[in-house]
């Protein structure tokens, strides 16, 4: 058996298949039917200060290879994620980074402080990469990133990661949230698109636009942590977007991601999800391949070396 244990954001994870914001909700139904011990963590669906019921339908729509979504942030605020949510999170046998975000560096702050010391939150991701709320995509500019940043790094104590996105100039913005204070970078969120209706020739979701995610993001998010890793040898990256099987699994490890976030799999086919870290164990041993940092950032390194 190989070592899949991955110790990164001052943390163990027993393994580096993290389950992404979003389609695994607050892991409830997941729980129902699936064992959370067998992924590294769960990342919660953002959660915001106040409640909040999404964008209008329809909000959901194919695309080759993948989604768009345009959820908006729906979630049942602060309070009942700590009142009805989190006493059963904190039950899961895994790792549980709780996803938040805010509409200003203030409302930010607040809801980390809240949210920071609870138990059952090992570490939280400011969510800075939702293309899917009106201005509050703050993730386009460094001066935004480091003043969100650090609003929630000085209301709270517990690991930070930022959730930056794959578009514009993605290593500006992860050298803010470092800077600012961030322990380390999920990397990358949904890209936008759009699709038409060929009968009505509108659009097919409401607010036109929406997050693209699954495979056809894979290469993209893939390139965006390698060179990420590249430029920021040292910090924690969790490297996200399309990643569906072993394969993807092993590539975002060889492009430098710590950790990798599973996010449309999980929607897609969360059997294969929680396959993943068994897969990843037979590999590295047929491989010869003792522990799985081994492969992280290979790419860098002139590639795997096999006994
Ligand atoms: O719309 C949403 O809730 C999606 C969030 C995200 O992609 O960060």
């Amino acid at each position: 058996m190989a070592a899949l244990t991955v110790r990164a954001l001052g943390l163990e994870f027993r393994n580096p298949v993290v389950l992404a914001s979003g389609p695994a909700g607050f892991g409830l139904e997941l729980a129902e039917s699936f064992d959370l011990a067998k992924v590294g963590a769960l990342t919660t669906k953002t959660v915001t200060l106040e409640p909040r019921s999404g964008n209008p339908q329809p909000r959901l729509v194919d695309a080759p290879c993948g989604v768009l979504n345009s959820i908006g942030l729906q979630n049942p605020g602060c309070d009942a994620f700590r009142a009805e949510l989190l006493p059963r999170i904190r039950a899961f046998p895994t790792k549980r980074i709780v996803s938040i975000a805010g509409r200003s560096p203030e409302e930010l702050g607040t809801l980390a402080a809240r949210l920071s010391g609870e138990p059952g939150v090992d570490a939280l991701e400011v969510n800075l990469s939702c293309p899917n709320v009106r201005g509050e995509t703050v993730a386009e500019d460094p001066q935004s990133v480091r003043a969100f940043v650090h609003a929630a790094r000085s209301a709270s104590t517990v690991p930070l990661l930022a959730k930056l996105p794959g578009e514009g100039k993605y290593l500006d913005l992860v050298e803010a949230a470092l800077s600012a204070g961030a322990d380390g970078v999920a990397l990358i969120n949904a890209l936008r698109g759009m699709r038409i209706h060929t009968e009505t020739g509108l659009p097919l979701l409401d607010r036109q636009a929406g997050g693209l995610c699954g495979p056809a993001i894979f290469p993209i998010a893939l390139q965006r942590v390698f060179e990420a890793r590249k430029a920021f040898p040292e910090t924690v990256i969790v490297g996200t977007g399309g990643v569906s099987d072993l394969r993807g699994a092993l590539e975002m490890l060889c492009a430098g991601a710590d950790l990798i976030g599973v996010g449309f799999a999980v929607m897609a086919d969360p059997d294969a999800v929680f396959r993943l870290q068994g897969e990843l164990d037979e590999w590295l041993t047929a491989h010869g391949i003792s522990n799985v940092k081994e492969l992280r950032g290979a790419a860098h390194r002139g590639g795997i070396h096999v006994r």
